[in-house]
């Protein structure tokens, strides 16, 4: 059962200007915003919001599949535990939004943004401020965005940002190994997972397995105790395992599974194995991000997917 909600910090406004350490960022008042828990008939205007927070310049408006994506994922969070999603609105509608979930003990941020016109507003602190009030003690985790004002206010939050790299590119298909002991996955392995997700991250997914499954092909280990999704772009989003040879093998099978291009995300140090399979693969490595910590050790053997972490 979701906990009581929480109690937006009150807002109090801004000063005019404020120096921030080397920036001078501009801030203005704006008492008229006010914070409430997301609803059912928010949903698509919150994902219309989503797309003016995270278009980058030159990139392609998302098309209707991809908002019908997002708007599904959104309603999930919102059935599951609405006490953790919430918005900053005025009288002209969503300006910010901040959607998390509490799976037993543990805490994660699902999304989080302001519209850019409204940044350095404190709008942002009011959302994280009511969301983690809502997160209590749990340790927590998320994979952020490299915005001065997000690490900001994470690590003013008591995360820990750990930096994160991503690979992408063509698979070398010359590469790829015999893949043998891996099953296709359903609700049956739920229970092992769950298990497998509290060893590793202090809580199961619960609810966001059922989700998952839905819309992504699940790959499991059985016997050695791994599993990986695998989305329609057939790219890995979230895997698990006992130890690492078991997370390469499932890694291997998302990556020849790849047709085009392939991405694989949200990869710490602690997860060397990964980058491993990757190289082997002949994948290009980069930085991206960092993955936000608090109260548990970067996971691993652990891929977390940017939206179920
Ligand atoms: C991250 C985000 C939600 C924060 O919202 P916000 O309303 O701008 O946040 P606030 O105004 O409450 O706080 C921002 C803090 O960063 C500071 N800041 C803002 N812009 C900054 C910049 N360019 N460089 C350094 N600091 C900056 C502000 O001074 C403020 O700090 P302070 O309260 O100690 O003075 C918002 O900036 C955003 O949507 N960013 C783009 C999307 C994104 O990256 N989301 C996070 C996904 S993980």
């Amino acid at each position: 059962m979701p906990a009581p909600s929480p109690q937006p910090p009150s807002s109090t406004g801004s000063p005019a200007v404020k120096t921030n350490g080397r920036v001078a960022v501009p801030l203005r008042t704006v008492d008229q915003v006010e914070l409430r828990q997301l609803r059912e008939d928010d949903l698509a205007a919150v994902e219309r919001v989503s797309e003016q927070v995270f278009l980058e310049p030159g990139e392609s408006a998302r098309p209707p599949h991809i908002i019908q994506a997002w708007i599904g994922w959104a309603r999930h969070l919102l059935t599951v535990d609405p006490a953790g999603c919430w918005i900053a609105v005025d009288a002209s509608g969503i300006k910010g939004f901040a959607l998390s979930q509490n799976r037993d003990d543990f805490w994660y941020l699902a999304t989080y943004g302001v519209l850019p016109e409204l940044r350095g507003t404190g709008i942002g602190k009011q959302l994280l401020d009511t969301v983690l009030a809502y997160a209590g003690e749990r340790p927590g985790m998320f994979s952020s965005t490299t915005h001065p004002a997000a690490t900001r206010r994470y690590r003013l939050a008591g995360f820990s940002l750990i930096p994160q790299m991503r690979m992408i590119g063509a698979v070398d298909r010359s590469t790829i190994p015999a893949i043998t002991g891996l099953t296709e996955g359903d609700e049956s392995d739920f229970g092992w997972m769950d298990e497998l997700d509290t060893r590793l991250r202090g809580a199961g997914h619960g609810p966001d397995h059922a989700f998952l499954l839905t819309t992504q092909r699940l790959v499991v280990d059985r016997p050695h105790r791994g599993y990986v999704y695998i989305d329609q772009r057939a790219r890995p989003s979230l895997l698990a395992a006992t130890d690492a040879q078991t997370a390469q093998t499932l890694l291997w099978e998302a990556l020849a599974a790849s047709s085009d291009d392939t991405l694989v995300n949200c990869i710490t140090s602690a997860n060397e194995w990964a980058v491993d399979v990757g190289m082997a693969a002949r994948l290009n490595l980069a930085t991206e991000g960092y993955l936000a910590v608090r109260g548990l050790p970067a996971p691993a053997p652990y891929l977390p997917g940017g939206r179920f972490l």
